[in-house]
């Protein structure tokens, strides 16, 4: 056994990360924006923000407010479209020493095919996540990932349409997500992450305005992370794919209760915006705990729940 550099290395399918901590898209860019301030060679991988075919403004502001413990955003999946993405910011991950796995969302199923279809072959692209969190323009604006059926056939769509791993980013909001889980399983996903955004508002007493012009958002940070841990717990027994734990994610305690309830890596979002050092601090508290503990092998603490 060597106590001076336990092996924190995990594999997901065919994905291989030098550790398990990645950084949730949305929160992070197109990765570049935080080259000043880590070392990004260090990330087990970076998720890029959600890319659509045709670029996209967004929602007016103001699109993010500050609840207690998390915060809501109304972004509207803003973002510069997917050519702008492979010809100005693709070539420069070629550089790096990670993973780079791209965020993807389509207004109908065919869009995620042509979006999975366009990244075929393209290098530097490790993954694709399959964001089903977005209104569906062919069901009159219902969220693809509420409908088990609508979600089987945007996995199956994408699947189909790609040579890399897929990974099928579920939503919170729906009553049973184990439903969703093995829907997307059946449909031919690589890998499961989750939890997206949990919908939610604010009011402002003064104006009696909706705090986020969009009036609704989606809450994240620590407010969450029971929420996501116990979806994450249930997803886990649910499907034999392997599965991404995110939702709060803010330091090395968080992160280890979602591989200990069995996730396979995680994802840190929101704790980007307060700390920039939040996922090298994270890998930093895995790699502690496992020398104070005597573990070796991060993969000895994955689903290692007690109950
Ligand atoms: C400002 C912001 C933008 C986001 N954009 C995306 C996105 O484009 N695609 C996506 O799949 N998830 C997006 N998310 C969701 C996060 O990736 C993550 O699933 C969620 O915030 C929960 O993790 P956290 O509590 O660590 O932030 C976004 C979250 C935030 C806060």
């Amino acid at each position: 056994m060597n106590l001076q550099q336990p092996d924190l290395s995990v594999r997901l399918g065919s994905l291989e990360l030098k550790n398990p901590v990645m950084a949730a898209s949305g929160t992070f860019g197109y990765g570049r924006e935080f080259e000043s301030l880590i070392d990004l060679n260090l990330l087990g991988a970076i998720v890029v923000k959600g890319l659509s075919l045709e670029p996209i403004p967004g929602n007016p502001p103001p699109r993010i407010v500050e609840t207690p413990c998390g915060m809501l955003n109304a972004i509207g999946l803003a973002n510069i479209g997917l050519r702008e993405f492979i010809e100005e910011k693709l070539p420069w991950f070629q550089g790096l020493d990670t993973q780079v796995i791209v965020n993807i969302y389509g207004h109908s199923i065919d869009e995620y095919g042509e979006l999975a279809n366009a990244l075929k072959g393209v290098e530097g692209v490790s993954a694709l996540e399959v964001n089903i969190s977005c209104p569906n323009v062919e069901l009159g604006g219902m969220v693809f990932g509420k409908d088990p059926e609508v979600s089987a056939r945007v996995t199956e769509k994408v699947v189909s349409n790609t040579d890399k791993p897929v990974i099928v980013k579920l939503s919170p909001n729906v009553t049973d997500i184990c439903v969703l889980a093995r829907a997307v399983e059946d449909s031919g996903a690589d890998i499961i992450s989750l939890i997206n955004t949990l919908t939610g508002m604010a009011i402002d007493i003064e104006t009696r305005f909706p705090k986020l012009a969009n009036i609704s958002g989606g809450l994240s940070g620590p407010a969450i992370k029971p929420v996501a841990l116990y979806q994450v717990w249930q997803v886990v027994n649910t499907v034999k794919i392997p599965v991404i734990g995110i939702g709060g994610i803010t330091d090395y305690r968080d992160a280890l209760e979602f591989l200990i309830a069995g996730a396979r890596a995680i994802q840190v979002g929101t704790a980007n915006f307060v700390n920039p050092h939040a996922t090298l601090d994270i890998i930093e508290g895995l790699r502690g705990y496992c020398l104070e503990k005597g573990i070796d092998n991060i993969n000895d603490i994955i689903g290692s729940l007690k109950t």
